[in-house]
């Protein structure tokens, strides 16, 4: 029997996940299916996971949706995904309302068609005033262009003498990050057995717990989100200090 693992304690609950929802593909392709039947299933997945966050009170959860390097993939898988975003976006927004979650957006948006730009900012506008769950989807994101485009702004006012360069601490930098606002994440999690950010939140996941889950995004259940949470709970996080057990 699979390994269940009962809702955490609030207590021990992080502030913020952040998920690499990976596997899609392979998923499909071991069942051979098209690997858009993977992504079809991986949205059931999302709808799952938000509504488990938001159940348990979880204050921040951020899902990768779509990253800069995923224009690389074939046409036609790009636009399979850029219809379910659309679709998501569009037909999910009043079901976040009414369960108070706030959805807000990183990324590119100069790239992505018009009307899913529209719909972003829509329903960013129609859960602003929502308490519960904040949840940021990170579509078309690159931390690496994240960070530079971040350097470049405070290069420019710099050069117009509108910003002073001592001003420039590590608070401040996140500050002209996209996410400035939401705590960096307490744990990121990884499905489908790899091991790497493949360009998400660099920055913010300096001091970030890891936990690798082997299962494809679209198997991972809302029982596997509280075993990595519960993993997350046992955890020693030390920012590069030491414990005062530890201590002579
Ligand atoms: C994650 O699944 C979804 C996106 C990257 C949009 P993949 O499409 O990367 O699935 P695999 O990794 O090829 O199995
Ligand atoms: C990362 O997954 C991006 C998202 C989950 C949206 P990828 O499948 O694109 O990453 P790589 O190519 O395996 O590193
Ligand atoms: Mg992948």
């Amino acid at each position: 029997m699979a390994k269940t693992a009962p809702p955490p304690d609030k207590a021990s609950l992080p502030n913020h996940v952040a998920i690499v929802m990976d596997g899609n593909g392979r998923w499909a392709s071991k069942r051979m299916m098209p690997r858009a039947a993977g992504h079809v299933a991986g949205v059931s997945t999302v709808r799952t996971i938000v509504r488990a966050a938001n159940d348990i009170g979880l204050p921040n959860l951020t899902l990768y949706a779509f990253s800069s390097e995923n224009w690389k993939r074939p046409i036609t898988e790009v636009s399979h995904l850029m219809g379910l975003f659309r679709a998501y976006v569009r037909e999910d927004v009043s079901q976040l309302l009414e369960n108070n979650v706030r959805v807000r957006f990183i990324g590119n948006r100069s790239r992505a068609s018009e009307d899913i730009v529209a719909l972003m900012k829509e329903s960013e506008q129609r859960t602003a005033a929502c308490t519960g769950l904040n949840l940021t989807l990170a579509f078309d994101y690159g931390s690496q262009e994240e960070i530079a485009a971040a350097a470049r702004d405070m290069a420019r006012e710099a050069a117009k003498g509108e910003l002073d360069p001592e001003k420039i601490t590590t608070d401040f930098f996140a500050s002209r990050l996209s996410t400035a606002g939401t705590p960096d994440p307490d744990l990121v999690i990884r499905t489908s057995g790899e091991y790497r950010l493949s360009n998400f939140l660099l920055w913010q996941s300096a001091y970030s717990e890891f936990v690798f889950v082997d299962k494809a995004w679209p198997d991972f259940t809302r029982e596997d989100f509280f075993e990595a949470l519960d993993t997350f709970a046992q955890r020693e996080r030390r920012f590069g200090a030491v414990t005062p057990e530890a201590v002579a």
